[in-house]
């Protein structure tokens, strides 16, 4: 089978990281000690760690490439901007030579490149896309499913967007804005924000601007996390304990010790392959490090999903481009494929059974 997508990644700890490098040298080699990793890592350049074979509950298959860019987990700040966008680049050139037909770019990739697609190398009948649509789509499918559970009523919910001009955080007020009773907008350029308040206004919910990042109202109910922060920092002040809140950063915006005791605190964006995929080598436990297994996020999962479909296109690319049809397309799309919300889990752990979640993922 030829490769048909590639998903380009990077760790988000050092443990992870640390794998990676293990699981490339093989198992004949002695584990590489944390602290010579750090001092590694850097000078490792972007390649296919194993192939990806994803398997459709329509019955087809798919096979692609993991490429990991190799940014250290502590340079995605923007001191660092020009050597990873170097890395990106390379990344890139690895899936147009491993022949490629579409390419998701997961993580801070994208971010990276600012949604600019052009600023890749040339390419010939390989199309990149940020996977975002996707993201959008199972962040949105889980606040309205913990919503569900938890009996929450969405339209007369509050909900507040932190990252909200961001390329996730805006296509998720897109879908969301119109379902509930009032959204707050948080990010730190103001100018964005308010072109993002005028455009949401036209969808009939109250919007508001809010600037102050160290205390948010305390009448907030729902809560996504959106932030292109380099490391979990966000301590979401003034937000109630019993408030849904859906953490989407890759890394995680919020620091663990938030998440660990809250039930209506989970991952986002996050979807499950109930087809099932398989790792050569086998890095399965390496790449999914999530507590439930085929887990992947959906930047990535959008790459796998156009190839099942055989739609090879930059389906998600630009920045806040992202619009409710196409978000609503690619989820039906994924459904099709058995590619579905993933279990709820944070950093405690699952926070509903398998069984349970697996099931009425895909239901619906
Ligand atoms: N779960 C998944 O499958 C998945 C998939 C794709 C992306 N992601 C993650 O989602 C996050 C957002 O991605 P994106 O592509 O939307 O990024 P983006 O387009 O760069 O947007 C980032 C947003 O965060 C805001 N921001 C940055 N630092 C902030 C801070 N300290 N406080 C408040 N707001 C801040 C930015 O606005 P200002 O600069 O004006 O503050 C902007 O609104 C990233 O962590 C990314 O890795 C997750």
């Amino acid at each position: 089978m030829s490769t048909e997508f590639a998903l380009i990644g990077h760790q988000e700890s050092w443990d992870a990281a640390s794998d990676v490098v293990s699981a490339l040298r093989g198992p004949d080699h002695q584990p590489i000690p944390k602290d010579e990793i750090r001092e590694i890592l850097p000078w490792i350049p972007p390649r296919v760690v194993c192939h990806v074979d994803v398997h459709s509950k329509a019955g087809y298959s798919s096979r692609g490439s993991y490429i990991d860019s190799f940014i250290p987990p502590d340079r995605l700040s923007s001191n660092y901007v020009r050597e990873n966008l170097i890395r990106v680049h390379k990344a890139a050139e690895c899936a147009i030579r491993a022949g490629a037909k579409v390419v998701s770019l997961g993580g801070f990739s994208s971010i990276l490149l600012e949604g600019s697609l052009d600023k890749l190398p040339d390419r010939d009948g390989t199309a990149f896309t940020t996977g975002n649509s996707l993201t959008v789509a199972f962040v949105v499918e889980g606040i309205v499913k913990m919503c569900a559970q938890q009996g929450r009523e969405l339209a007369r919910s509050v909900m507040l967007i932190v990252g909200a001009t961001g390329d996730v955080g805006s296509g998720c007020a897109r879908c969301l804005a119109p379902m509930v009773g009032r959204v707050l907008l948080h990010a730190r350029n103001v100018g964005r924000l308010d072109t993002l308040k005028n455009e949401l206004e036209s969808s009939y919910s109250q919007v508001e601007v809010v600037l102050d990042g160290e205390r948010f109202p305390a009448d907030v109910d729902i809560v996504i996390c959106a932030a292109s922060v380099a490391s979990p920092s966000l301590l979401l002040k003034g937000i109630s304990q019993d408030a849904i809140v859906c953490d989407a950063g890759y890394p995680k915006n919020l620091l663990p010790s938030l998440s660990m005791h809250r039930k209506t605190m989970f991952h986002g964006g996050l979807g499950q392959v109930t087809g099932g995929m398989t790792f050569a080598p086998d890095l399965s436990g390496v790449l999914n490090r999530h507590p439930f297994p085929d887990v992947a996020h959906g930047c990535l999962l959008e790459g796998m999903v156009l190839a099942l479909e055989g739609r090879y296109e930059e389906y998600s690319k630009g920045r806040g481009l992202i619009t409710v049809k196409k978000v609503e397309e690619i989820h039906a799309m994924a459904m099709r494929h058995g590619i579905c919300l993933a279990p709820f889990y944070n950093s405690g752990g699952a926070i509903e059974s398998v069984e349970m979640s697996a099931s009425e993922g895909c239901a619906g």
